[in-house]
């Protein structure tokens, strides 16, 4: 039942369970994502707890029995003169709970987030993506441009669509 699935903000003691989450994403997906499985498999432990430390930079977790079935991540860009804006990133669902709407309201959570913090939420999708182009349009993002050959995985090019999303800001903005 989808309707038991409970979102939440991911702790330190998800490190584990985030990280093989997103170690299975970016060897089932490689083109959904910018990193790298090597990339990340190298990152310790510790690294990834302190990664979960960092807001109002957080993870959102769908949990079904405990288990995390699926990740949205939400970052402030650093600079600051970009500090108004937002990332969406590192959006997952295992395959076996795809198509029951727990990854919108994944991304529903971090947009309602992200209009604590920043008034503009980007994201980036692939161009033939079409389940998260299909998500994240649904949820009010608007394409601005393409980024051509965005990302190469083996001898594969692929496009990405930049995406935005104006955010009305919350009262504790
Ligand atoms: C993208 C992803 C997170 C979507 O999660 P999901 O739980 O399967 O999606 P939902 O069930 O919440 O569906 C959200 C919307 O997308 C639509 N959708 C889902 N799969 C679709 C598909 N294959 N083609 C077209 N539309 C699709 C749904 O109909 C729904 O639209 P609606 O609200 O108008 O009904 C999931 O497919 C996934 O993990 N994909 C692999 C990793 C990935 O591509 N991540 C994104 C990186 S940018």
């Amino acid at each position: 039942m989808t309707s038991d699935v409970l979102i939440r903000v991911l702790e330190q003691t998800d490190a584990e369970a985030f990280r093989d989450l997103r170690l299975e994403a970016l060897t089932v997906a490689p083109e959904a994502f910018g990193a790298s499985y090597e990339e990340e498999a190298s990152i310790p432990l510790e690294a990834m707890r302190a990664h979960l430390s960092t807001s109002p930079n957080v993870v959102f977790g769908a949990f079904a029995d405990h288990a995390l079935i699926g990740v949205a991540g939400f970052a402030v860009h650093d600079r600051v003169k970009a500090r108004h804006r937002g990332v969406l990133w590192g959006v997952y669902m295992k395959a076996e709970w795809r198509g029951h709407q727990v990854g919108k309201r994944l991304v529903q959570c971090v947009i309602d987030h992200a209009c604590r913090h920043v008034i503009m939420l980007e994201a980036v999708v692939g161009l033939t993506n079409d389940s998260a182009r299909s998500t994240y349009h649904g949820l009010g993002f608007r394409p601005y441009g393409v980024q051509r050959k965005a990302l190469r995985v083996g001898d594969t090019f692929y496009d990405e669509e930049l995406l935005y999303l104006d955010l009305p800001q919350s009262e504790d903005a």
